[in-house]
């Protein structure tokens, strides 16, 4: 029983460390912007602020200021952050959950 457990569970672990689409870790294809945030981005962004260059906010202003505007630009940002930000991969976070991310960013931060 047990042995059965573990020949069937290895090749799935396996898939799962594979997929690079992340669909191991969301559920039914679909991404929670807000959990995805939530884990990534707000220890250092606390309902979109920042709190280690309070300049560089996610508000929609301050980001207009600094030129970023779509998620593409937030996008961009993850994978190539400023100093002080972890730099984001597409392993990491894969471009549909980037993208998913920087729309939860536009729409909920003003
Ligand atoms: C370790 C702390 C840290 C984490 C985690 C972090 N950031 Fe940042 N972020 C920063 C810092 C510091 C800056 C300012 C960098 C600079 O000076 O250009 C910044 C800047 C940004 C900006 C530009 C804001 C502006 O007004 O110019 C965006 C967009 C952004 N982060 C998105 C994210 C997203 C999305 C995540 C999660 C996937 C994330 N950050 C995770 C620290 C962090």
């Amino acid at each position: 029983m047990a042995q059965n457990c573990l020949t069937l569970s290895l090749p799935m672990v396996a898939l799962c460390l594979l997929a690079t689409a992340g669909f191991c870790d969301t559920e039914g294809g679909k991404i929670d912007g807000k959990k995805e945030f939530d884990k990534h981005c707000a220890v250092c962004h606390p309902n979109g602020g920042n709190t280690i260059n309070s300049q560089k906010t996610l508000s929609k202003k301050a980001m207009k200021a600094n030129g970023i505007t779509s998620s593409k630009d937030i996008i961009a940002i993850m994978r190539k952050p400023g100093p002080g930000m972890t730099v984001f991969d597409q392993k990491t976070i894969p471009d549909k959950e980037a993208k998913v991310i920087a729309d939860y960013i536009l729409k909920t931060f003003k």
